[in-house]
């Protein structure tokens, strides 16, 4: 797989992480459950309770905390058991926790990475007036969708150009310029993560949304 295990990679669409939910995610075969609390922000943990494996992604969440649908112990934000429901009385240990992995929003989009995160999400500029595109999910590996990715024809007068080893930028003139990550879900499967800044960025999204699906089409014939 392209992405080495210690890069940050995209792995979602900021507004697709609704508050209150609990996500599925597959980053170079790692099962993750990417959740949302009321306070804000996006939490990447191990698809995986502590207590007998059950996906934590088909749990639910309640203010900031995230219930494992089995048995329903309760984790904090900070990945601590703080509630076992058959035993109300007992103060969960300490050794109790959910395996957590780095995160943070850019560009509209979540990144995580399952290394130790030291080096944080790359730098593509200022933060501010992206809005996600929208995802595709593809059957081909990561590299066989950068590769088409990298030769798309977007339209008339649009440039494209890698800027890093898993992320691509398409500028369609001043007013309009595209984020593509590519997410790296195991040897056979990649997902795609897409967002827009500039004038034109509202106003042209459904049309960009069209030619993704162009895209997805190229990237699974080759
Ligand atoms: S497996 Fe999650 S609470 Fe039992």
């Amino acid at each position: 797989m392209s992405v080495a295990q210690g890069r940050w990679t995209g792995v979602a669409l900021d507004h697709q992480i609704q508050p209150a939910s609990s996500n599925p995610v597959v980053l170079n075969g790692q099962a993750l459950a990417v959740w949302r609390g009321e306070d804000g922000p996006v939490r990447v943990w191990e698809d995986r309770c502590p207590h007998r494996g059950m996906r934590l992604s088909f749990g639910f969440v309640r203010g900031n905390t995230l219930r494992c649908i089995y048995h329903g112990w309760a984790y904090g934000a900070d990945g601590q058991c703080a509630e076992i429901p058959a035993h109300p009385a007992l103060a969960p240990p300490k050794t109790i926790c959910a395996n957590s992995y780095p995160a943070e929003t850019r560009y509209g989009i979540v990144w995580t990475t399952l290394g130790d995160g030291a080096s944080g999400p790359p730098d593509l500029g200022p933060d501010e007036g992206w809005e996600g595109v929208r995802s595709l999910f593809v059957a081909a590996s990561a590299e066989a969708a950068l590769t088409a990715l990298a030769r798309f024809d977007f339209g008339a007068g649009a440039t494209t150009r890698m800027l890093a080893g898993d992320i691509v930028e398409v500028s369609f003139g001043p007013e309009l310029r595209m984020l593509v990550v590519v997410q790296a879900m195991d040897d056979e499967r990649a997902a795609l993560h897409a967002a827009a800044k500039g004038a034109r960025a509202t106003e042209e999204r459904a049309a960009l949304a069209k030619r993704l699906e162009r895209l997805r089409a190229d990237i699974e014939q080759a």
